[in-house]
């Protein structure tokens, strides 16, 4: 039996790479998802049909997320969509500058945290109205939060910012029975690791991790699916590991 029947989901950046395959995964367990992203509609049209495919209902939302009210659009658009009530929110989409702190400017800076901090904070704040008792939040961080990755400084720090997020929230949701948790994927095969695709960088995610591949969407689609799920019903404000088990 689908573990997720009648279940409502918003995913951002569900475009591409780790959000496309949270989509469909989350689909599959027969939620209606709510496939948000930001320039590629294409990639998202192919992204909505597949779940129709599947039998489930999907719609896409076009928000940029780097823009201020970016998250007030997409929360107001997905309410009209889903109506009152919100299971659950992967707040996935977000940005990589490949800058260490002697290049990075002003600018990056200021959009890597616009994407990757602000915009899951005021897209929870705008969405909490419609969360209820079982509903839950999965945000996606990074290996980089506790691993020290050369030039990863500044989104290394949009992510630990999240983390830090997870414990507030959790502390603060959990007496309303919602749950709130994050996932922190190592190296993967996306369009944002980009460096990973190159011989050298690929056997730098290689040497790091005891699983010798590199990590694909969908490993990381499963994770999100379990906290998702009823069956982590006793888990929150935790960060979930899953990058092949890198520098151990
Ligand atoms: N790839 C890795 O190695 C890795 C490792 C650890 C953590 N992560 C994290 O995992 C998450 C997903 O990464 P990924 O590898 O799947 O990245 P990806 O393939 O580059 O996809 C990023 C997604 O975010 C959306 N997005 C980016 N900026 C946006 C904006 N300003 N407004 C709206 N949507 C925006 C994109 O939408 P469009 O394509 O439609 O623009 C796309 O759907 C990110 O939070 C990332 O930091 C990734």
């Amino acid at each position: 039996m689908a573990s997720l029947l009648g279940k409502t989901v918003v995913v951002t950046g569900a475009s591409r790479g780790i959000g496309r395959a949270t989509a469909l995964a989350l689909a599959k367990e027969g939620a209606q998802v709510i496939v948000h992203f930001g320039g590629h509609a294409r990639d998202a049209d192919q992204v909505v049909g597949e779940i129709r495919a599947l039998g489930s209902r999907a719609e896409k939302i076009n928000v940029d997320l780097a823009a201020p009210d970016g998250p007030h659009r997409l929360a107001k658009r997905a309410k009209e969509i889903i109506g009152g009530r919100l299971d659950i929110l992967v707040a996935n989409a977000g940005i990589f500058v490949p800058s260490s702190v002697d290049d990075l400017t002003v600018d990056e800076f200021d959009k890597l945290f616009a994407v990757n901090v602000r915009a899951p904070i005021f897209l929870v704040q705008q969405l909490r109205p419609i969360m209820c008792v079982e509903s839950n939040v999965i945000f996606v961080s990074s290996l980089a939060v506790r691993s020290m990755i050369g030039g990863f400084a500044a989104y290394a720090a949009s992510k630990g910012a999240l983390e830090t997020i997870v414990k507030y929230l959790a502390s603060d949701f959990g007496p309303h029975g919602i749950r709130v948790n994050a996932v922190a994927p190592g190296v993967m095969e996306t369009e944002m690791s980009a460096f990973a695709r190159a011989d050298e960088g690929a056997d730098h995610a290689l040497t790091m991790q005891a699983i010798k591949r590199m990590g694909r969407p969908e490993d990381i689609a499963s994770v999100v699916a379990f906290l998702a799920s009823n069956e982590a019903r006793w888990i929150t404000g935790e960060v979930v590991q899953a990058d092949g088990g890198s520098q151990l």
